[in-house]
């Protein structure tokens, strides 16, 4: 995936991540702070930052915080947020995932939320996260995950794998900067991996309103037409992780989050 791409999608649509209720009112920000329990004295790092919900979250808990990300727009969303509500331990600062600009064992914590499945080489972004953590510091991970086995039993493997090909397709019709989502069995393994022990993981449904969903990207309304046609003509497997359905008159469907939280030995 290309990161001028990302940059792009981000870049015009940032001030909508300020205000998006997935993002900014998501209850996997308050369960991330109750599993992490963080520290006064700790330093933490927000990897893709966006809009800064993730960072300010922990800013309250933590001696300082840095947002990072690789969209500047985002970043100046982010530093007006934390000064709108009066955080003065939150700096910004321009990071790719893959490549973090900061020394080794320098934080407590990183934190990344609904992000990775826009990274071209999540393998790499893992390894550095075990770098930058210090020794027992805390990887504490949510994104969107595609179908698998532990997701969406009752499915044999071929019928798992076309859903999870055709979900990330729907996926980047929406956002081009979209690369894929990994599912919760995967992420497991990747972290282990790199040297990180996964300490707890857990699913949590997300229930999204498709037309705000659709919109929130700047999606044509041809776009949005083939996506609602995927939605509702999905396969059982891709339905049975998806659960389209009408609420009050509009289409709503689920989205999976994993939170895991992993540890660095030491
Ligand atoms: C959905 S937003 C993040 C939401 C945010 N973490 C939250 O909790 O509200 C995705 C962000 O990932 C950033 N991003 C995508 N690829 C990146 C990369 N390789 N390195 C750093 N940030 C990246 C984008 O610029 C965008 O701000």
């Amino acid at each position: 995936m290309n990161k001028s791409l990302v940059q792009e999608q981000f870049g015009a649509h940032a001030a909508a991540y300020v205000t998006s209720t997935v993002h900014a009112k998501g209850a996997s920000l308050a369960r991330l702070v109750q599993l992490v329990a963080p520290q006064p004295h700790w330093q933490a790092l927000d990897v893709a930052t966006g809009a800064g919900h993730t960072a300010l979250a922990f800013a309250p808990h933590v001696d300082k915080v840095i947002a990072s990300d690789l969209t500047q727009e985002m970043l100046t969303e982010a530093a007006k947020l934390a000064a709108e509500k009066g955080f003065r331990n939150v700096e910004t600062a321009h990071a790719d995932a893959e490549a973090l600009p900061f020394a080794d064992a320098s934080f407590e914590l990183v934190t990344c939320r609904i992000a990775p499945h826009h990274f071209p080489d999540i393998p790499t972004f893992v390894s550095e996260v075990a770098r930058v953590l210090k020794p027992g510091g805390t990887l504490a991970l949510v994104d969107n995950i595609e179908p698998d086995a532990e997701s969406t039993p009752g499915f044999v493997p071929i019928e798992l794998r076309d859903a999870a090909l055709i979900y990330n397709t729907f996926e980047r019709m929406r956002d081009p900067s979209h690369s894929r989502c990994l599912g919760m069995t995967e992420w497991s393994e990747l972290i282990e991996e790199a040297g990180l022990r996964v300490v707890h993981k857990e699913r949590a449904a997300k229930e999204m309103q498709f037309e705000a969903w659709a919109t929130r990207m700047g999606s044509s309304p041809e776009t949005i037409e083939r996506l609602r046609r995927i939605l509702l003509e999905a396969s059982p497997a891709l339905k049975a992780f998806l659960k389209p359905r009408t609420v009050e008159g509009g289409l709503c469907f689920t989205l999976d989050e994993a939170i895991i939280i992993a540890r660095k030995p030491g």
